[in-house]
């Protein structure tokens, strides 16, 4: 069977600094160019009545980056917050965030809280905003709470399969994505969804972030209409 639309797409969205940097322009010109193309492919996807939207903004590992442009990555969370929250949630936007937040300052842990609790009743789109997520966390994570479950008395052990632990997974009650886009031209997955994206569609396009857009965008939705999905299976 032939796919006419992915139910979920997730995107790695790659290739900010070297678009600023072929603009002759600083890396934080390109991370803010990012942010407006973020918010033009939510727009997108919403009109596409696609259901789910994951984006990668920060990964664990970009912890390790310039102590400065980690700086300027977690205002410009805050900022795009501030300015987004209102249109996304009159445009019936429910938003979540997916990561570990503990090392997020107050501030943008609010923000998020505060953007989860007003969108909360919303029922378009559903917008998973992934900020310091990696994929080995989320497993061990899931891990942890499956192991708490059963100390509880809430789990029995010998019921514990692929669903339970998928379950207790970050985006546990979101159905596995479709098509994962990666911007920039790297082919890897970088510690996104590991577990989730088992029989996912893989579209990677050279594209720069900052210049994906309304046409790169339906090249992504073409690819995945001919995919034929066999889940593993021979038919
Ligand atoms: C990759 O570019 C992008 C990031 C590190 C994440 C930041 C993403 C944004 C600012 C988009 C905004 C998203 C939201 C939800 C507000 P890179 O720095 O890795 O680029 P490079 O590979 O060219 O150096």
């Amino acid at each position: 069977m032939k796919n006419i639309k992915p139910d979920h797409i997730a995107i790695i969205m790659d290739g900010n600094g070297r678009w600023a940097c072929g603009q002759k322009r600083i890396r934080r010109y390109g991370h803010e160019q990012g942010a407006l193309t973020a918010k033009n492919i939510v727009k997108i996807v919403s009109s596409n009545k696609i259901k789910h939207l994951t984006l990668y903004a920060f990964s664990s590992e970009n912890w390790g980056r310039p102590t400065q442009e980690v700086k300027l990555l977690m205002k410009l969370f805050v900022e795009t917050l501030e300015n987004e929250i209102d249109e996304l949630n009159s445009n019936n936007v429910k938003m979540r965030f997916i990561g570990d937040r503990e090392n997020l300052s107050k501030k943008l842990q609010d923000k998020m809280q505060n953007a989860e609790k007003i969108t909360i009743d919303n029922t378009g789109l559903n917008l998973y905003v992934a900020l310091a997520y990696g994929a080995r966390w989320d497993i061990l994570n899931a891990i942890k709470g499956v192991i708490t479950g059963v100390k509880e008395g809430k789990l029995d052990k010998q019921e514990i399969d692929e669903n339970i632990l998928s379950s207790y997974l970050q985006l546990g009650d979101a159905p596995d994505p479709d098509l994962l886009i990666r911007t920039g031209g790297e082919k890897r997955i970088s510690n996104f969804l590991l577990w989730n994206i088992a029989y996912t569609e893989l579209f990677f396009c050279d594209c720069l972030w900052p210049e994906f857009n309304e046409k790169e965008f339906s090249n992504a939705l073409n690819f995945y209409s001919k995919r034929k999905r066999r889940f593993g299976s021979s038919v």
